[in-house]
């Protein structure tokens, strides 16, 4: 399998994604120059993952503005702010999506005063810098967590949290990557991820690539797992992160966060400083995402679940800060007291840019 494959890719003036939904069955690509088609591959979870939808969101900015003719500042102004608006809509809970737009923002004010062709080659250089950043920082966290692996490590994960997610390598999977590849025996395990089984469509393909040995189970074994002593730590992804250390994730990161506490696992979580919400105090401010009914009474589109069962879907939790053992960042490894070491991560990128 070709590893040198990325989730999302600029290509000519098209953007390239991976179609996740049908992972690993079939490996089909979307190649649009339509932002509505990216918006709605966003929603649909066709490209997922928190840092994967500020790239394409950052491309979907560019291409939604890319055909404007003329000079009228005013009305590229406001197609602009309404393309913006469209990826603002498609997933809540993720801040590397309005991370993203903020720096398109920031690109697109600051040049104002350019003419509109060279405005919209300021806008697709941002989209290209925002990829690459990301790979960079997806590097840096292998290099920084994998220091915490033992030599030998049986590691649990949740979710996916590998190239597909970000824009390459991944973050929490970067560390097992990394790990791998400095020799380390590394045994992963891998959460399915109910519902929509992102632990067992898209973990386990990936890991499988790489020819990591590769174990998955269901969402609800892990507690058994530990208590048989099969795991020395776990690590998982972030959506957003709060200033105290409060961390959205995958819905059931929370679950694996007690647990983990219960049985003295390290808890790790692993994320680019561009899933830190430096605006929020705490989890209680982080808006999350209720999917449709559908996801939870269907598997892979076949029912499972009586007609007119009552459900409810959220597609992440928060885990409380005083679960996690560290956070693992392109900055560094961030211990508690969070409140006090974000801070200071806050100051650092602020006075850098
Ligand atoms: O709903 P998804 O598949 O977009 O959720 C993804 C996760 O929760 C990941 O753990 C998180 O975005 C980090 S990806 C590096």
């Amino acid at each position: 399998m070709n590893q040198r494959l990325r989730s999302i890719e600029w290509v000519g003036d098209k953007v390239k994604m991976i179609d996740q939904t049908k992972l690993p069955l079939k490996l089909e690509f979307i190649e649009t120059d339509d932002y509505l088609v990216i918006a709605d591959a966003i929603k649909k979870l066709k490209i997922r993952g928190a840092p994967a939808i500020g790239i394409a969101a950052g491309f979907g900015i560019y291409l939604g503005v890319k055909n404007f003719q003329g000079d009228d500042k005013e009305k590229f102004k406001n197609l602009f702010e309404n393309v913006c608006e469209v990826f603002a809509q498609t997933r809540p809970t993720a801040v590397n999506l309005f991370w993203a737009i903020d720096r398109m923002k920031k690109t697109f004010y600051s040049n104002i005063k350019l003419g509109t062709d060279e405005l919209k080659k300021k806008l697709l250089e941002e989209a290209l810098a925002i990829q690459n950043d990301d790979i960079q920082m997806c590097k840096t966290i292998g290099l920084n967590g994998s220091k915490l692996i033992p030599d030998e490590a049986n590691i649990l994960t949740h979710c996916n949290t590998g190239w597909l997610a970000t824009g390459d390598y991944g973050t929490a999977l970067g560390i097992i990557y990394t790990a791998f590849e400095q020799g380390k025996k590394v045994r992963v395990y891998v959460d399915e991820t109910r519902p929509l089984l992102q632990g067992a469509r898209l973990t386990t393909w990936e890991l499988m690539q790489r020819g990591i040995e590769t174990i998955l189970i269901t969402d609800n074994m892990s507690a058994y797992l530990m208590k048989l002593g099969k795991i020395d730590c776990v690590i998982v992804g972030a959506d957003r992160i709060a200033l105290n250390g409060d961390t959205a994730n995958k819905i059931g990161t929370y679950n694996l966060a007690i647990i983990s506490k219960f049985h003295n696992i390290p808890f790790y979580v692993a994320a680019p400083t561009s899933s830190i919400d430096f605006n929020i105090k705490t989890g209680d401010e982080i808006p999350i995402e209720e999917r449709g009914s559908e996801e939870i009474v269907e598997i892979m589109g076949k029912r499972i679940a009586p007609e007119g069962v009552k459900t409810f879907s959220p597609a992440f939790d928060v885990t409380p800060n005083e679960l996690i053992t560290a956070i693992i960042t392109e900055v560094g490894v961030i211990y508690p007291p969070f409140e006090e070491n974000l801070q200071k991560i806050k100051e650092s990128i602020k006075s850098r840019d």
